[in-house]
């Protein structure tokens, strides 16, 4: 088995759906909060499959992580669990310190101690890889080279900050311990079950539901997408032959400012589904405060990851983008169970 968290969110969720995909890979114990974020619906093509357990826990909770540890004796853990979102960070931080510090901790501890107990290649072959984002490096200039490997650490956000001292957990437990970690760091990613309160998927839905599209400042501000399957993709690649203690920097060589990013998803909506009075979709951009503390831009270079363990992303954005706009137009069901009344309450509370 590999024990994954966070398998109910939409990176998680690829990635259990793409690596139940292939028989040659084990089963999974996927443990997850079921937070508003996390959502059952996105495994529901899994229902019945003996290869997947479902436990509805916390990564904070010690006695349930020893249990399943001894129970399942996984041959590795993947961390995805986290508070996810800039913007939830900035209105109530509180959470993101609890679960992406606190529970990265005890979740550490726990893994920890299971693998100090585990003997010959058992022992030998273990790994803890963590989840992580590029906004630990901070905000790039327009002039700067791309975030690597060995840029210093500058979050500016709640969410940020709380992923970098989750990042320098991982780390020292590696170098103090020996505990065998590999971290993973990726940019925005975009595709199937994502939630609608990120830019991507909020605005493919509230173009198609006649609402505003508020993009915030002056909507230059740069990210490098990554299409979610190309982000499961580098995980598989980490996982099987990364080098234990290291960081790997994955991105899709995408830098978009969002404003184009919004204009590309109404080109692809005016094709797939025009309005029915003949307007663009562009028509619904409006410009909104700025979020507080904005990074300006995200650049990756991935060439580390490329270089030694010779992944690369299989979709460019425009590809990536169009199966994206295309999945949210087929799957009306998973939208509708995720915009429940405490989606449409964030909405009223973030947007007025
Ligand atoms: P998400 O918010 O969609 O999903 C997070 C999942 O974690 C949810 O299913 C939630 O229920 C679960 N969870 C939250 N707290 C938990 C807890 N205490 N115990 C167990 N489960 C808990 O997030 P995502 O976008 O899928 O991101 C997954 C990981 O990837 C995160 O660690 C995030 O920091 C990182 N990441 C995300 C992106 C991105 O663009 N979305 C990019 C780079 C890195
Ligand atoms: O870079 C990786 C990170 O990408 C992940 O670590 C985070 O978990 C993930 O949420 C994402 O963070 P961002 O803040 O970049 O994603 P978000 O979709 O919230 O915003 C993308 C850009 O779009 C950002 O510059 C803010 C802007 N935006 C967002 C929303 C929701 C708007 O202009 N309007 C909006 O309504």
């Amino acid at each position: 088995m590999i024990l994954v968290t966070g398998g109910a969110g939409f990176i998680g969720g690829n990635f259990v759906l793409d690596w139940l995909k292939s028989p040659k890979n084990e089963g999974v114990v996927n443990v997850d909060k079921l937070t508003y974020a996390g959502n059952l619906a996105t495994l529901e093509s899994l229902r019945g499959d003996p290869r997947h357990i479902f436990i509805h826990g916390d990564i904070g909770d010690k006695e349930l992580l020893a249990r399943l540890l001894t129970e399942h004796q996984p041959r590795a853990i993947v961390n995805f669990a986290a508070e996810s979102h800039v913007d939830r960070s900035i209105h109530g931080p509180a959470e993101f310190i609890q679960t992406n510090i606190l529970g990265t901790f005890h979740l550490l501890e726990c893994a920890r101690e299971y693998w100090s107990g585990l003997d010959g290649l058992a022992k030998q072959v273990f790994r803890f890889h963590h989840i992580s984002t590029d906004e630990v490096y901070g905000s790039l200039s327009s002039s700067d080279l791309a975030f690597t490997e060995k840029n210093a650490y500058e979050p500016n956000s709640p969410y940020s900050a709380s992923k970098a001292a989750s990042d320098h957990l991982v780390r020292a437990w590696f170098h103090t311990y020996g505990f065998p970690v590999v971290t993973t760091n990726c940019s925005n990613n975009y595709g199937p079950y994502h939630f609608p309160e990120k830019l991507i998927p909020l605005f493919i839905l509230n173009a198609l539901n006649g609402k505003p599209l508020p993009i915030y400042g002056d909507g230059q501000q740069i990210r490098d997408w990554l299409y979610v399957g190309d982000h499961c993709s580098a995980i598989r690649e980490v996982l099987a032959k990364g080098k234990l203690g290291e960081t790997y920097n994955v991105g899709g060589w995408n830098e978009k400012a969002n404003l184009d990013v919004v204009k590309t998803i109404c080109a692809i909506l005016d094709e797939l589904k025009p309005r029915s009075d003949g307007v663009s979709y562009i028509s619904q951009i409006t410009f909104v405060k700025d979020r507080p503390g904005h990074d300006r831009r995200y650049a990756i270079d991935a060439s580390k990851l490329e270089r030694e363990l010779g992944w690369r992303p299989a979709e460019t954005f425009d590809t990536g983008i169009r199966k994206t706009v295309q999945w949210y137009l087929d799957n009306p069901v998973w939208v509708d169970g995720v915009v429940s009344g405490s989606y449409r309450d964030w909405l009223q509370k973030q947007y007025q």
